[in-house]
């Protein structure tokens, strides 16, 4: 495998997206992985094109949906009690709440609105994301003690006759779910284990992500404070108007505004951020590194981009290892200029991948992360225990995505 590690070249790697392809990676994997037959290429194709209903028109339904159902998760759970402290472990927190709303955002509710078994169907998930680096890495998965037994309780959860019980459905999941029903061949079992594949997709990262910017504004009191006083201002409120018993209602047009917080939200992915863009050469080829280099591919070679050395790169970003809630703003809009050597970077922060393969959530996790974290700064104060170390990274998904932290922190929360 070569790994590419000067970022002014990755725009050479990326444009020559028909030669050096990631699907061919995507589509070898992610059946082993998640327990589906190789895709055949007719439904591949059906299934890159429903990616689209993540985006444009949709985003704004789904981002309105996210909305009340975080209310719904954050009032039945957390919101009841006024002006108690309550102690939790953050991640934990961060989880019970994304997880949740999400997957309801995503796949709709049952009769009862809230799913009965959310809390086991999380805890399999974790278990089963534990294994994730190895399913990846290849180990079969009967290597793997109950991992199999556990990925196969996941799947049985997303059944046709399970989730034809459910409303609210978004368009995203609907429209697959129909596109799954054409193809005879596959089993309903199957079907079931696309739908858990996309709860990968659309929780591994996010959970994670969500940790991070709470995790980074709540060490940063100065930063935090700014956020809260941007959300206001968003609003048209001061924080004396702010009404805890009324449900927000945030608009993809006004988290668009949210620009402080963006930037806020992109740092702490630009230090958790750990993905590998690989790429196949499907045919012999010459990569031209700038004017005056180039180098030959052969047919099967493997290209790797890994943008957290760019996220790190003291060239680029001053002191990189700081989190810095306004790095990504300037002028009041967002930050988009960053050099290495004197020459401007085209891709300088990338926990999205990058190219044609570029993560087709991102819009949607951008929006819910913000909406989570106005949410909990608005209705909630919150604060780190003191008396505990720093988080930092369990380094075991690097190359996957979002890390985690190495172990839990401590906070305490009151609604205000
Ligand atoms: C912070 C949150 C997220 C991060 C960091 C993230 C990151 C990524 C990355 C790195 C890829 C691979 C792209 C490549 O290698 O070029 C990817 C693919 C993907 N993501 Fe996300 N993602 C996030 C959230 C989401 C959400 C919320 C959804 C759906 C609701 C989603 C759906 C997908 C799908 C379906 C793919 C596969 C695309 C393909 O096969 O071409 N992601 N994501």
């Amino acid at each position: 495998m070569t790994f590419i590690m000067d970022p002014l070249l990755y725009p050479s790697i990326i444009k020559h997206g028909r030669q050096l392809d990631f699907h061919e990676f995507a589509a070898k994997v992610a059946p082993v992985t998640f327990g589906y037959p190789v895709v055949v290429p007719a439904l591949q194709d059906q299934i890159y094109r429903t990616f689209k209903l993540l985006q444009g028109d949709n985003l704004a339904a789904l981002t309105e949906s996210m909305m009340g159902n975080l209310m719904l998760v954050l009032r039945q759970d957390h919101l009841g009690e006024r002006g108690a402290w309550r102690r939790a472990a953050l991640y934990d927190f961060c989880n019970a709440v994304m997880f949740e709303a999400t997957f309801l955002t995503m796949y709709g509710r049952p009769p009862a609105r809230r799913h009965g078994d959310m809390a086991a169907l999380r805890d399999d998930f974790v278990r089963f994301d534990n294994m994730f680096p190895l399913l990846i890495a290849g180990v079969p998965v009967r290597l793997l003690g109950r991992t199999k037994a556990v990925r196969d309780k996941l799947i049985g959860y997303f059944l046709p006759h399970r989730m034809s019980c459910w409303s609210g459905t978004s368009e995203f999941i609907r429209t697959r779910a129909e596109l799954f029903e054409q193809h005879g061949a596959l089993r309903d079992v199957d079907k079931a284990a696309h739908h858990f594949a996309i709860l990968w997709a659309s929780v591994g990262n996010t959970v994670p992500a969500s940790f991070w910017a709470v995790y980074h504004l709540a060490s940063h009191r100065g930063a935090l404070q700014r956020v809260r006083q941007e959300v206001l201002a968003v609003l048209g409120l001061h924080a004396d108007q702010f009404n805890g018993d009324v449900d927000l209602v945030l608009d993809r047009g006004q988290l668009e505004k949210l620009v402080y917080l963006e930037s806020a939200i992109n740092e702490s992915l630009r230090l958790s951020s750990a993905s590998m863009n690989i790429r196949v050469a499907q045919e012999d080829f010459s990569l031209s590194l700038g004017a005056e280099r180039s180098v030959g591919i052969r047919k099967g070679d493997f290209i790797a981009l890994y943008p957290q050395s760019m996220h790190m790169d003291p060239d680029i970003y001053d002191q990189p290892q700081s989190f810095r809630a306004d790095r990504y703003v300037q002028d009041g809009r967002l930050k988009t200029d960053f050099y290495k050597a004197g020459q401007k970077l085209k891709h300088y922060l990338m926990p999205f991948g990058s190219g044609s393969t570029m993560c087709p959530g991102r819009y949607f996790a951008m929006n819910e992360i913000k909406q989570f974290v106005c949410l909990l700064l608005l209705y909630f104060d919150l604060q780190l225990e003191e008396d505990q170390s720093r988080a930092t990274l369990d380094q075991s998904r690097a190359g996957l995505g979002i890390m985690l932290p190495a172990a839990d922190v401590r906070f305490r929360y009151k609604a205000i």
